[in-house]
């Protein structure tokens, strides 16, 4: 009943090592405590950056890391983020609670973190409350080589040389806390913001325009009709359309969440991990509308913001949004993952939220103590498709069904590398059954196998700071090889990830 088939010799497109993206915001915990600690202070840093931390999220190899929001995003002014330290003017955090924001971390920590991190830098400028002139000369400021107002202010900061970026957003979430703006409107501000970002000597951006939340199909078609297709001369004036999706229980007035990242009870995991694969639906639907005006699909569908988002610990800052994260987010980080290396040839790039002490985390950090959650070991067993071509699946699942919902309970996405490793990772929802799978492989006789399973026994699993390692991976032996046919038997509630060899 549980099979996948697959044949590698029609593997075509790549899964874009983006898709593994991440987002740190200046929110609660993530930015300040979680990445930044200031040189002075007692946890070991790299010019003021946590190296734990660092140490960490290199092992998942991070490939690109979006900032500064969010819905910071559109209240930053990043001239208040350079020069001294200490001379630097603070702010007001109004988005998220209120607080008094330093500027200490800014773009040149910025940039110095994603040099340790080795990952491509993704910016996102301010539509909502700053100019068109502020975000052009931000752009200057970070790219420009020679001599002109802004590039010379970087000089008198210390960096002689432009960076590269490449990852430019033109706004966040325009529609919300980026504007409360109309489609129709922020496509024309887009165009215009847009134009004034530049391309300086050989640096190229790819400029990224606010997207949909969830299923607005109409902001979609606006925003393809106007900036997305090439009927306008030297358009497409966009690389990318963000798409944000959340997955919870329910959203209350004030923007919070409703339901425990802990205790919850089989009805609670169905429903978060059912509401998760909605993802497949609106990357399908959004693409189909990105297809009518864009058929050589120019313009990628970029996931920016995507993740859990519940109720916050007990005792923390209501707007700090710290949840705790367990084998259920682990589900979740695999299916979606899952998706959108299916639909690799629209999705480029993903940036999961958030990094660090924020929403659905790869890190948790208390003073000087970190974990790692099960959704970070999700994507330590994802790395192998980062850039290896994808491999359609055709999956037969059973379903998994319980009160209102029936969803497949196999999930599953393969790629192959230059080696030639054909690489699956699989998923059983199910809690309370395992799972017996059958793979057919065409097109690679199958002599080698090895395998990572990411497993618990119970679905609120997760890792504590007296418990750090209770949900890690650990080795698959349940592979059997027959010719053609890989026989795995999957635990319930599990992630697995299989490297077959010739
Ligand atoms: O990730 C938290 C917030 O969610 C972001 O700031 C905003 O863009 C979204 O609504």
């Amino acid at each position: 009943m549980n099979e996948i088939t697959l044949d590698t010799r029609l593997a075509k497109h790549t899964i874009s090592r983006h898709i593994y993206g991440h987002f740190a915001e200046h929110l609660g915990r993530c930015i300040y405590e979680g990445i930044w600690v200031g040189e002075d202070s007692s946890i070991p840093n790299v010019r003021g950056i946590r190296s734990d931390v660092v140490e960490a999220l290199r092992k998942i190899r991070v490939p690109v890391l979006r900032w500064p929001g969010g819905c910071f995003a559109d209240e930053y002014h990043w001239m208040d983020g350079i020069g001294p330290r200490e001379q630097r003017p603070t702010m007001i955090n109004t988005h998220w609670g209120g607080v008094v924001e330093n500027n200490h971390f800014g773009t040149h920590e910025f940039m110095d973190l994603c040099e340790q991190l080795g990952c491509e830098p993704y910016i996102c400028g301010n539509v909502g409350s700053g100019t068109v002139q502020e975000m052009s000369q931000w752009v200057e400021y970070i790219t420009f080589d020679g001599i002109s107002p802004m590039a010379n202010l970087r000089r008198a900061n210390g960096r002689e040389k432009p960076w590269r970026l490449k990852y430019f957003g033109v706004g966040n979430e325009n529609w919300g806390c980026g504007g409360h703006m109309r489609a129709e409107y922020y496509a024309d501000l887009y165009r215009r913001y847009a134009l004034y970002a530049r391309n300086y000597g050989d640096n190229r951006l790819y400029r990224i325009a606010c997207g949909p939340r969830n299923d607005d199909y109409h902001w979609t078609e606006v925003l393809m009709e106007q900036a997305g297709s090439d009927r306008w001369p030297g358009g497409p004036y966009m690389d990318g359309l963000a798409l944000h999706y959340y997955t919870s229980v329910r959203r209350l007035p004030d923007g919070s969440r409703e339901g425990s990242a802990t205790q919850f009870d089989e009805a609670g995991w169905i429903e978060i991990i059912a509401k998760g694969l909605t993802m497949e639906e609106l990357v399908r639907r959004h693409s189909t509308i990105m297809d009518k005006y864009d058929p050589q699909k120019k313009v990628a569908l970029i996931v920016d913001e995507w993740g859990t988002w519940y109720a916050v610990e007990p005792g923390t800052h209501p707007r700090f949004l710290y949840q705790q994260n367990t084998m259920r987010d682990a589900l979740v980080a695999a299916t979606t993952l899952d998706i959108f290396n299916r639909h690799c040839e629209r999705v480029h790039m993903a940036n999961i939220a958030q990094m660090v002490n924020v929403l659905q985390a790869m890190i948790l950090t208390q003073g000087e103590k970190i974990l790692l959650t099960p959704t970070y070991h999700v994507f330590a067993l994802y790395t192998v498709h980062h850039d290896a071509t994808h491999v359609p699946v055709d999956i037969q699942s059973e379903r998994y069904e319980l009160g209102d919902y029936s969803i497949p309970a196999l999930s599953a996405s393969a790629s192959v590398n230059q080696e030639g490793v054909l690489h699956i990772t699989l998923s059983n929802a199910n809690p309370r059954k395992a799972m017996p799978v059958t793979l057919y492989v065409r097109g690679l006789p199958v002599r080698q196998a090895q395998g990572q399973v990411l497993r618990s026994d119970a679905m609120q699993a997760h890792n504590t700071f007296e418990q750090p390692n209770a949900v890690s991976p650990q080795p698959f032996q349940e592979i059997q090889l027959a010719g053609e046919t890989v026989t795995v038997h999957m635990p319930p509630m599990s992630v697995v990830a299989l490297a077959l060899r010739e």
